[in-house]
């Protein structure tokens, strides 16, 4: 029989090192530590670039000119705006939700409205994608407002996307330094190679499945806590440990059982990736700000200790690990927490897709076979 065995086809589990594809949207040194975006270090995109702007350099491949980013931020503003459909759908969500299942529902349900999907052209799908990125902000903070009985507000065409989300999920317009420190955020997650939630979109689209069926399959994949759900169970930790004097015998029970760190360690990186170390700053500055150095310090700790008895193993803090204290200071739910990274991660996802569906081809890998071959079939009657 000639199935995949192990002699003729290479396995690599996890599809650690294999490439899926040729890109110019982003890349990543592991070893050094590195992350650029489209050949601009991810250092000089957080301090001068919004979210706004790095959106359209992923997806188009220039810096814009003054009138093509104000072009840009206008479709933005015009698609932010929830419709009666989704709002009435979105109060019928189960209160209970999980945040990230009730953004994956609702881009479901954006999609159903959406006559233009499917088609195979790149401009409908950076339409549809552009659509999406502006719209995820308003659809998160509905929910949230709704699971806790509030009213839902509508975005305000004054603000930019990061201030739009603060306002949406507060009901009062930020202050201008936690706008640009969730702007920077967004920044830093909006794109990263080839990791599972942007292979797993390509996945689907490459099919020409539909790019709302995309999105949702990047949703979906996201949560996962190998992933972007990280971020989430880095400040229950934080919070579980209690005090950074219990921090060490915490880290050493987890080693020692093998349970992983969250926050901690990368299949790319092998060094402090990048981005953890401009949220640490942000961390650390909001933590001064509201004069409570209690996460912090137990975070710094957890660092200190993982990189004693795993750094040279290639472990080190991710981009989830200080994520968590920057959005607790910005009063955002913790389990909102990989619904942000979604937000951001959106116009990664778009970019990959259009890009890879310029030279499509159907992602289809093979299996090693290792069952049984030639095997008889049983009737019912004989199989006791
Ligand atoms: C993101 O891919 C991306 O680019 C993702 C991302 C992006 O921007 O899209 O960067 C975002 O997902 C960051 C990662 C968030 N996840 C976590 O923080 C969860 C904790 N981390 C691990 O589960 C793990 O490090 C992964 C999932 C991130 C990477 O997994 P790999 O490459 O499959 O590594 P592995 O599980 O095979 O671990 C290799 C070794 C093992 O030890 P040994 O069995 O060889 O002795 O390293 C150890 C692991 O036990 N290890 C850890 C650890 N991570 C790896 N030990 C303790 N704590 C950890 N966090």
């Amino acid at each position: 029989m000639g199935c995949e065995t192990a002699t003729n086809f290479q396995y690599s589990r996890g599809l650690e090192g294999v490439i899926a594809a040729i890109t110019s949207i982003s890349c990543i040194d592991g070893e050094e530590g590195i992350l650029i975006y489209r050949g601009i270090p991810i250092q000089v995109m957080a301090k001068n670039s919004t979210f706004e702007e790095t959106a359209y350099f992923l997806l188009f491949g220039k810096l814009p000119t003054r009138t093509e980013l104000d072009y840009f931020i206008g479709d933005l503003k015009e698609h932010r705006a929830l419709s009666e459909h989704e709002i009435g759908c979105i109060l019928n969500f189960p209160k209970d939700a999980h945040p990230m299942d009730a953004l994956r529902t609702a881009v479901s349900i954006m999609g159903l409205n959406d006559p233009m999907k499917g088609a195979e052209s790149r401009d409908i799908n950076l339409r549809i994608g552009i659509k999406i990125i502006a719209k995820i902000p308003s659809l998160i903070a509905a929910f949230d407002r709704m699971r806790k009985g509030k009213e839902i507000i509508q975005p305000d065409s004054n603000l930019s996307h990061a201030e739009n989300f603060l306002y949406m999920l507060r009901g009062e317009k930020p202050d201008t330094e936690d706008a640009r420190i969730l702007d920077i955020a967004l920044i830093l997650h909006a794109d990263h190679g080839m990791n599972a939630s942007t292979f797993g979109s390509m996945v689907t689209a490459s099919t020409l499945s539909d790019m709302y069926s995309a999105i949702v399959t990047g949703i979906g994949t996201l949560k996962g806590p190998l992933h972007g759900g990280a971020n989430e169970r880095v400040l229950k930790m934080i919070k579980e440990i209690g005090s950074e004097d219990k921090a060490e015998e915490y880290v050493l029970n987890a080693l020692a059982e093998h349970r992983k760190i969250m926050g901690f360690g990368h299949r790319v990186y092998k060094a402090y990736d990048p981005r953890a170390k401009i949220l640490k700053g942000y961390a650390e500055r909001l933590s001064e700000k509201n004069g409570d150095m209690k996460f912090i310090n137990i975070g710094k700790k957890i660092e200190e200790v993982m990189i004693r008895e795993v750094g040279k193993k290639g472990i080190f803090p991710n981009v989830d690990f200080y994520s968590g204290i920057v959005y607790h200071f910005l009063d955002i739910p913790t389990d909102l927490f990989t619904p942000i990274f979604a937000m951001s991660r959106v116009a990664g996802w778009v970019a990959h897709i259009v890009e890879y569906l310029q030279a499509n081809r159907i992602f289809r890998p093979r299996a090693i076979y290792n069952g049984p071959v030639d095997v008889e079939y049983t009737p019912m009657e004989e199989r006791g």
